[in-house]
């Protein structure tokens, strides 16, 4: 019997977060530059996405570039901007193939121009496809996301938009980037680090967890499988007892 064959189709998450971690040590590990741990990441990039979509998950959110990896050397920073802008361009095909659309969460104001350019237009092409939302987090900070949308909203209750008295979950919802996912259900980080790093705050309210040693360019459909089903052996009670949710 093979991984796949244990999953069960009607209890997927919804919304799949990944932190890809691991790149820099995988590469150290291998006496290479930093640079190839990226490259070598795209790859487990590529077969997540593939893999996620064959099973029918409906939302992907991958953290790609933080707000903090900015502090990065010029040359790490360029290097990450170089193979996004490739991928983005070698992936088109896969994404329209497997229907998939492309989103993103952040401040893409402060990518390089070439960048944002292939980003938009992919997002622009892939928009009408309905299989899975693939959303890249770039220059993606979640405090930096709840601090704005706190601006907005305040903004809109000066100018009496909004209503204090009115003012709940869901208006705060609509006001994150990510006003049109679902809330995250599961949320995988490899590397073996066990950390959230401004992911997503809001949003994995009520995820699980899972944490494996693997690191990222070593990640593979097999891994993503086990995620999978130890997901799917949780109880996921959402603040009630285990009687009242069975
Ligand atoms: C963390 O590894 C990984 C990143 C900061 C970037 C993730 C980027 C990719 C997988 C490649 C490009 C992505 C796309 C979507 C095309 P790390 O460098 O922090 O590793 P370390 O902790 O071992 O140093």
């Amino acid at each position: 019997m093979n991984l796949t064959d244990k999953i069960n189709k009607d209890n997927l998450p919804k919304h799949l977060a990944i932190i890809m971690d691991g790149n820099g040590r995988w590469a150290k590990q291998k006496g290479l530059m930093r640079a190839f741990g990226h490259e070598n990441g795209t790859k487990s990039v590529r077969i997540t996405v593939e893999t996620c979509a064959k099973l029918g998950i409906e939302n992907l959110t991958l953290y790609a570039f933080s707000t903090e990896n900015w502090n990065r050397p010029k040359l790490e920073v360029d290097t990450l901007m170089r193979l996004l802008i490739s991928s983005l361009k070698k992936e088109l095909d896969t994404l329209q193939k497997n229907n998939i659309r492309l989103n993103c969460i952040g401040n893409i104001t402060m990518l390089p121009d070439s960048a944002k350019k292939e980003l938009l237009a992919v997002m622009e092409k892939t928009k009408n496809n309905t299989r899975m939302t693939l959303t890249l987090a770039l220059s993606y900070g979640s405090r930096e996301e709840l601090l704005n949308a706190v601006k907005t909203i305040c903004d809109k209750v000066k100018n009496n938009i909004i209503s204090i008295d009115a003012l709940d979950e869901s208006i705060i919802n609509q006001h994150l980037y990510t006003h049109n996912l679902p809330d995250v259900d599961l949320v995988i980080r490899t590397s073996g680090e066990h950390r959230i790093s401004n992911f997503l705050l809001w949003q994995i309210a009520y995820a699980e967890f899972y944490f494996t040693d693997v690191l990222w360019p070593d990640f593979k459909e097999d891994d993503l499988y086990e995620a999978i089903i130890s997901y799917q052996k949780r109880e996921r009670r959402f603040g009630k007892t285990s009687e009242q949710i069975k």
